[in-house]
């Protein structure tokens, strides 16, 4: 029995249960509610998990009301400030921050992994030419399980060490096949004397007709806009992951999963869906109409890249990526970005209207990635693409985390059933 408890009691017949009260090192107090069924035959009812904690973690933490997001323990604004997205791969994934020999094994290690198997490469020629990028990462990642197999026992710390590894150098490559793919272009192999960053610009931009030299100053915005999606605790793609893991399913096959979630414009797609809004509002002039849409409980429309299930201040992400859009689209020298003015004008417009005052909708992450995204010359239908790989390193510590954790089972939620009850079979001819 932990030091507090939690009293619950039936209304109709009086009974009470204890439940224990689990403290995290820092955020809210937990009810274990694991013993509820069987004490007093009832489930709990959460739509959505808005008020669940389907597990304990170390990864990632964050304060929605104060606007803070730490890995593992570090505030996301000193990592974007002082580190590189390698390093904080390295710190998901192993709870610390490297010393310069694990940091420079750890690089050399994804550095060196990056190559695909050429029969994965040619399953891009199955995909046709307007397919979206999602839908071939998704498939391709998925179609890792099929040529690793002999390397993922999940219950071998050497096995999840490699496909640890694997996924992570082999992403950008696959994220770029997908892209070459688009413009049918040959694919430009990965080059490991390059950093993540450069290298992934070096397989989308370049050609072999040419030279192809990666901008110092692009590869540093890709590098921050890495580190800022790089983890977020519990979140849809991440829950998927550990959901389909918990199967005991091959770790690609639910990092696949994990893909399929970010997708939707409610989570990762909506940096895509961002992009398209804006230039479906088009000017300045037509903010108002579109803000009146979003607020219109008939009109499906909501203002893409506002609103977080958690973040009721600011997302901490966005006030780094505004900061980062001037620097970058001034460094670029694309002083004149119609389309981070919008943005701007559509934050200082939303922000002061009561609708999004009342009920706490902040630029989120999504809002203002896409506009560096354009202006590094990454096509709209890429933008999650680009998540997806900045977001496996925390896919891939949570899986991790989530194997060796001895309060680990199936994840099986259970239901409010409201459909008919039991009734007989009717024949057809009765109908
Ligand atoms: N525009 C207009 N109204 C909104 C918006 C929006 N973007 N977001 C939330 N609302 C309203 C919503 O209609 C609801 O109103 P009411 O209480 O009257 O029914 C209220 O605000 C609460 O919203 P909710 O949908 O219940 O909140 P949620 O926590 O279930 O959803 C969200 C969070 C992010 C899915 C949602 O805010 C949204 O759809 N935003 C736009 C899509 C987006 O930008 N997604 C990226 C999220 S951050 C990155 C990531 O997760 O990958």
């Amino acid at each position: 029995m932990s030091a507090k408890t939690f009293l619950l009691q039936n209304s109709e017949t009086g009974d009470q249960i204890e439940l224990d009260v689990r403290s995290g090192t820092v955020g809210p107090d937990v009810l274990d509610i694991r013993s509820l069924n069987a004490s007093t035959g009832t489930f709990t009812y959460d739509s959505g998990f808005a008020a669940t904690a389907s597990c304990e973690s170390k990864i990632t933490y964050i304060d929605g009301g104060k606007g803070l997001l730490m890995y593992r323990g570090y505030p996301v604004e000193q990592l974007a400030e002082k580190s590189s997205f390698i390093e904080v791969c390295y710190l998901l994934l192993h709870g610390e921050l490297p010393s310069t020999d694990e940091l420079a094994k750890f690089d050399q290690t994804v550095r060196t992994h990056t190559m695909l198997n050429e029969t994965m490469l040619r399953l891009f020629d199955g995909f046709h030419h307007d397919a979206h990028p999602m839908a071939m990462v998704a498939g391709v990642v998925g179609s890792m399980s099929a040529f690793y197999h002999d390397t993922t026992d999940i219950y071998d710390p050497r096995h999840r060490d490699i496909f640890a590894h694997r996924i992570l150098a082999k992403m950008p490559t696959i994220a770029a096949a997908a892209y070459k793919h688009t413009v049918s272009q040959p694919f430009a192999y990965p080059r490991n004397d390059l950093s993540y960053a450069k290298n992934l610009l070096h397989m989308f931009f370049g050609v072999p007709t040419e030279e192809y030299e990666v901008d110092k100053v692009a590869a540093e915005a890709l590098d921050l806009l890495f580190i800022l999606h790089a983890d977020h605790e519990q979140n849809c793609s991440t829950s998927t992951v550990r959901m389909a893991g918990s199967s005991g399913a091959n770790p690609y096959s639910a990092i696949a999963a994990g893909i399929a979630a970010l997708w939707g414009p409610a989570h990762g797609g909506a940096n895509e869906a961002v992009l398209n809004m804006l230039e479906q509002i088009g000017s300045v002039d037509q903010i108002d109409k579109f803000v009146d849409k979003a607020k219109d409980k008939n009109d499906p429309f909501r203002l893409m890249g506002f609103g977080h299930r958690v973040y009721k201040n600011h997302d901490p992400r966005a006030t780094i990526i505004r900061g980062a859009c001037h620097k970058v689209l001034k460094q670029l020298g694309r002083t004149d970005s119609p389309l981070f003015e919008l943005a701007l004008r559509l934050e200082e417009i939303a922000l002061k209207d009561d609708y999004f005052i009342e009920k706490k909708l902040y630029p989120n992450v999504d809002f203002y990635s896409g506009i560096i995204y354009r202006a590094l010359g990454i096509p709209t239908s890429m933008f999650t693409v680009m998540f997806a790989i900045a977001r496996t390193v925390g896919w891939v510590s949570h899986w991790r985390e989530m194997i060796v954790d001895p309060d680990g089972r199936i994840s099986r939620p259970r239901q409010l059933y409201t459909g008919p009850v039991a009734r007989d079979y009717v024949g057809i001819d009765k109908r």
